[in-house]
């Protein structure tokens, strides 16, 4: 444990706030551009990835930002032990001390074979292992070694699993689709809502099609259920129970409710309880992208999060990229009262990328007890979101740029696109919008450059932009495998950062099991007939009502 409860207990989070009183409304970021044309070499950064030899630049010079804030921020990381933290985590201690638990996804991408142990027991061998049988099966489906139980080539895959084991495997599979063998069909089914499954066994032929079931506990009732059903209607066909084994393989931690469920140990592809449900993308939960796009390119990936990983345990913190992040990010939801934060990457592949890194930060630092039990006295995590843009600029940005709230934002964006359409004017125009936004949201529009454009004087203040909006702008060479691991692995230790300044768990998620347990309770409640129970009027009226209507009562 560290040796403080709030971090407003620390010397470097008052001077931030003296900072914060003096500098606060003095901010007008365009100026700190006209007074200093150094700012954006100053305040952006490069990070080199080894993964695929491109560089990823990071220019964080559109952000409340002074040197004086920068080495307080860094100051605060420092008494809150973050560098502590960061090494327990790389030593595999046990920081998910609730769980009793290392947090070591790292230890799943660490390509050079770095010593890593839980325990006093190394876990390369494991992870390795896992990943030549990762290797070697990805392999023989693409090829078509792998038959179905008619001898046919498997021309669907679907996998089944919620949170961690859907969000990674679905973003991921899309945002790299431009490497992907497209003879294959992805579905991620995740949903209890039988539509979700429905649908994709509609389209689905039981001879060619391979069902994935990502479970990390293979005890998730959304999961186990679909998995359930879809077992039912493989079997209406094939009729035979040794067919499974050619069109059912396990993911997951748990092998004794892996063979209950009637799956192989040969077709399993375990983990261990030291990768979180949202760190697990690069674990066995991640199958379905390596058969997508093949185990090189899979490989790749992971060599880019080890980049980030080495970047993150190896640089200064003042030149730290992930822990700059996880900073600004503190910076605004404590001093500034920030709730929100935006992810918009100007990248269609990327369009699940929001909704991945929602659970990866809302799941981890939506909590308000420190470390040491005490309830936080400041704001932790906020409320993730995102689209991709720019159609996103043609919805919700109307609040960014006029409304009341403050939005720090990150926008995301690759010089060169996998489709570079029409010799390349797609990615300009979509550049130009990546570069006008954030220009926009800083600069904003004067109610004298309105009246100048003729405006009649009823609509001066509807135009005028007041301006002084940060954001972060993220630009990569390409969407690379190698560039995804690494943008990803930047996201968790920016998550890990801010985790480690409010001295939170970032690491365990109790805030999920209430809802669960009640969802078991009424489930029973909605299979029996008439009315009882013991809610609160409102549950128990339209548990009836619900009843009723599906003529249950
Ligand atoms: O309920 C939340 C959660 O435990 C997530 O943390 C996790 O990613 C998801 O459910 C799925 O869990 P599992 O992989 O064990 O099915």
């Amino acid at each position: 444990m560290p040796g403080f409860s709030q971090a407003t207990e620390l010397s470097a989070w008052k001077a931030l706030q003296e900072h914060h009183n003096t500098l606060g409304k003095n901010i007008v970021l365009k100026e700190y551009f006209e007074k200093d044309p150094k700012r954006f070499e100053k305040f952006s950064r490069t990070f080199q990835n080894s993964a695929d030899n491109n560089e990823i630049l990071f220019d964080f010079s559109k952000n409340f930002l002074t040197e004086e804030t920068l080495s307080l921020l860094v100051k605060l990381a420092k008494e809150a032990n973050l560098e502590q933290l960061r090494d327990d985590m790389f030593k595999g201690e046990p920081i998910n001390f609730t769980e009793n638990r290392a947090v070591y996804h790292v230890a799943l991408r660490n390509v050079t074979n770095q010593p890593m142990q839980v325990n006093g027991k190394s876990v390369v061998e494991e992870v390795n292992s896992v990943l030549e049988h990762m290797k070697e099966f990805s392999e023989q489906v693409r090829s078509g070694e792998w038959k179905g139980y008619t001898g046919k080539k498997i021309k669907t895959v679907i996998n089944i699993g919620i949170g961690g084991s859907d969000l990674g495997p679905v973003m991921v599979t899309e945002a790299l689709k431009a490497y992907a063998d497209r003879n294959l069909t992805m579905h991620f089914v995740s949903n209890i809502d039988g539509t979700h499954i429905a649908e994709a066994l509609k389209e689905s032929d039981p001879e060619t099609t391979l069902f994935l079931v990502a479970s990390k506990t293979f005890t998730t009732a959304e999961t186990i259920t679909n998995a359930n059903t879809a077992k039912k209607w493989f079997l209406e066909t094939a009729k035979d129970e040794s067919a499974i084994a050619k069109h059912f393989v396990a993911l997951s931690t748990n092998e004794e409710e892996v063979t209950k469920f009637g799956i192989d140990k040969k077709n399993m592809f375990g983990f261990e309880s030291w990768v979180g449900g949202r760190y697990s993308v690069w674990s066995a939960i991640g199958l379905s992208v390596a058969i997508y796009i093949g185990f090189d390119n899979f490989h790749e990936f992971l060599a880019g999060a080890h980049a980030m990983d080495k970047h993150f345990q190896e640089t200064p913190l003042e030149q730290n990229i992930p822990v700059i992040g996880g900073l600004l990010s503190v910076w605004y939801s404590d001093f500034f009262g920030a709730q929100t934060h935006l992810v918009a990457p100007f990248d269609q592949y990327l369009h699940r990328f929001p909704a991945y890194l929602q659970q990866l930060s809302m799941e981890s630092n939506g909590k308000a007890i420190t470390r040491s039990g005490d309830y936080v006295k400041y704001t932790t995590g906020p409320i993730l979101f995102g689209e991709p843009a720019t159609n996103a600029q043609h919805s919700f940005f109307q609040l960014l740029h006029q409304g009341t709230k403050l939005i720090p934002a990150d926008f995301l964006i690759a010089a060169e696109s996998h489709n570079p359409v029409e010799g390349g004017k797609h990615q300009r125009m979509l550049a130009s919008n990546f570069l006008a936004q954030s220009e926009a949201l800083m600069i904003g529009k004067t109610p004298e450059q309105v009246k100048a454009e003729g405006a009649p004087e009823a609509l001066v203040a509807h135009k005028t932009f007041l301006g002084n909006r940060p954001t972060t702008s993220i630009l990569a060479q390409k969407i690379t495998p190698g560039a995804l691991g690494a943008l990803i692995a930047y996201y968790e230790h920016v998550t890990f950062t801010e985790g480690a300044i409010w001295n939170i768990n970032s690491f365990d998620q109790w805030g999920v099991e209430l809802g669960k347990v009640l969802a078991k309770k009424i489930q029973k409640e909605l299979e029996t007939p008439g009315e009882g129970s013991d809610h609160d009027a409102s549950t128990s009226g339209l548990l009836f009502a619900f009843k009723k209507k599906s003529k249950l009562a």
